[in-house]
């Protein structure tokens, strides 16, 4: 059975991750690389495992989680169907059966907030372990506090997160959402502006694995 480490070691997967890097990196995005990737990866794991799902219920998350975003490699706009696709055609070409892979293009068709709802398992903890991921060492490291003024509110947003966790409370069976944000540089408002979509498709993907979405934003509880 294919496993997430086959994945990272894999060369066609190295190489498109290396090019859908260049193009974010070129149009000016918020890091989308490996460290994003592997974070995921792993968070998106940990939902599904709290949660009590069978092993390789994780371990494929974790394979979706690794290759989400690499549709980059094709257009940042619809990347989430076109990394779909190439992960369906990556993974079958690895050996991996036909049925996991095409649940694996499902989760990764479905993680972004535009076009996508929580329609398995796997794609409810993706989404939420993709959102999850707010934090200042996603800004390109060329920026600097003294250029804040300058920076859209994605990287002001990013640069402003100290921290950012997920976790699962399997006592009270919420999955909370923890973020610390430096208020001096961007206010919390700035945070709803772009995540309030996000947010709501957290809930609904806690929803679909019969839990209850809670965000904490400087230990305050939000939702
Ligand atoms: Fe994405
Ligand atoms: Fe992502």
């Amino acid at each position: 059975m294919i496993t997430v480490a086959d994945v990272k070691n894999d060369e066609e997967v190295k190489v498109i991750m290396a090019i859908a890097e260049s193009q974010i990196e070129a149009l000016g995005f918020t890091e989308h690389s490996v460290r994003h990737s592997s974070i995921v990866s792993k968070w998106a794991g940990d939902i599904l495992s709290a949660i009590g799902a069978q092993p390789r219920r994780v371990e494929l998350v974790q394979i979706a989680g690794y290759l989400h975003d690499i549709g980059n490699s094709v257009n940042r706009e619809d990347h989430a169907q076109s990394g779909a696709l190439l992960a369906y055609n990556i993974l079958t070409r690895m050996g991996m059966e036909y049925e996991e892979a095409a649940e694996i293009m499902m989760a990764i068709g479905n993680h972004d907030e535009k076009q996508g709802l929580p329609v398995s398992d796997l794609t409810a903890a993706l989404i939420i372990a993709d959102k999850a991921d707010v934090h200042k060492s996603r800004v390109r490291t060329n920026i600097t506090r003294m250029s804040m003024g300058n920076l859209n509110i994605h990287d002001r947003v990013n640069l402003a997160a100290e921290k950012s966790f997920v976790q699962v409370d399997t006592e009270t069976n919420e999955i909370v959402l923890n973020i610390t944000i430096d208020t001096d540089l961007c206010p919390v408002m700035d945070y709803f502006e772009i995540y309030f979509k996000r947010m709501q498709l957290c809930r609904r993907a806690a929803d679909f694995l019969d839990r209850k979405f809670v965000l904490i934003i400087n230990n305050v509880r939000l939702l």
